[in-house]
């Protein structure tokens, strides 16, 4: 598989036709793919879609099968997360993630995406150090290949994202519920459910416009706080369990996808169930294996009878003359 990203009407690098492969692959109804028309999107393209009142819609990916399948499908954006630590990596939280970590991620994600705006959460330890270091490490994700960074907190982050984007790299926000710090402070999932907590947002959020960054991610605040940050702002707000009055909408794809179906998180909705898709592919595939059902003749290879003949007869004679020098 080459990894080129070259235009054309359908995803030829990712799918190669070749002589094991059966089917065609390559066919998509997407209309991105099959008119080799897969138009970047931008971050002026995001900003835009606020103001002619146009839904986001961003998902989580970390490798490249996925992230293919999420572009084909047309998302307008493709954000790294950090959840990673979570979901790829089997942490209990998103703190355990690091660059390197997340750079193999991004890279994978990379490689698939030709359209969706591609946004490397930046992992915890990787932006507080210094501004230098953040910057440093921003960078490692636009060579990465992604196309903006995305950084927890309200107001402590505003110098960090003003040097960020002034080094030319677009920055998404993170308030309300940030899984990097919240739960080491106890904090309540829930944001904006007093005077306080709403006035505080709506500040943190209109510092973080002011900073420069393009977007802001509202995690579990209430819905009427986040329908007046997002009325407030002239950049659109990105919501995760913040209602439906939010400019676009993100969710973890695993959690969307039904990959863990112990976790119900009231504010994901389930659009398949792949654990147990999965469960049973594999359970079979198993069995099959089990029962010598699996591989077929279709699944096998053969070789020309002919050349069968040979390697045959040279056995044979092979054994004949091993067999009169013993004898
Ligand atoms: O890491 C992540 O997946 C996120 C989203 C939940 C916004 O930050």
């Amino acid at each position: 598989m080459k990894s080129g990203r070259k235009k054309s009407g359908s995803n030829k690098n990712a799918m190669s036709k070749n002589d094991d492969s059966v089917g065609n692959a390559n066919e998509t109804k997407n209309k991105f793919f099959t008119d080799g028309n897969y138009d970047k999107v931008t971050v002026s393209q995001i900003l835009e879609m606020k103001k002619r009142n146009e839904k986001a819609a961003f998902v989580t990916a970390y490798d490249y099968s996925n992230a293919l399948i999420c572009d084909m499908a047309g998302v307008d954006g493709v954000l790294v997360g950090d959840s990673a630590a979570m979901v790829m990596l089997g942490y209990h939280d998103t703190t355990r993630v690091g660059m390197q970590e997340m750079l193999v991620f991004c890279g994978g994600v990379c490689r698939a995406v030709r359209r969706a705006l591609i946004i490397a959460d930046m992992p915890f330890g990787s932006y507080q150090g210094s501004v230098a270091n953040a910057i440093h490490n921003a960078v490692l994700f636009v060579k990465a290949g992604c196309n903006a960074v995305k950084i927890e907190g309200g107001e402590e982050v505003v110098p960090l994202i003003r040097s960020i984007v002034a080094a030319g790299i677009p920055v998404m926000g993170h308030i309300g519920f940030t899984p990097q710090t919240s739960p080491m402070w106890k904090n309540y999932r829930l944001h904006g459910k007093t005077l306080d907590s709403a006035l505080k947002l709506m500040e943190d959020a209109k510092e973080l416009e002011e900073a420069g960054a393009f977007s802001i991610v509202l995690e579990m605040v209430t819905d009427e706080v986040a329908t007046l940050i997002s009325q407030d702002l002239s950049i659109p707000t990105i919501g995760i369990g913040s209602g439906l009055n939010c400019d676009g909408q993100v969710l973890v794809s695993h959690d969307l996808l039904g990959l863990y179906e112990s976790v119900r998180l009231r504010f994901v909705k389930r659009y398949a169930h792949l654990s147990k898709t999965i469960l049973d592919a594999i359970s079979q595939y198993s069995k099959d294996v089990k029962d010598k059902k699996f591989p077929q003749d279709v699944n096998s290879f053969h070789m020309d009878k002919d050349e069968l003949n040979k390697v045959l007869m040279t056995l044979k004679k092979g054994r004949m003359s091993r067999e009169n020098r013993q004898g």
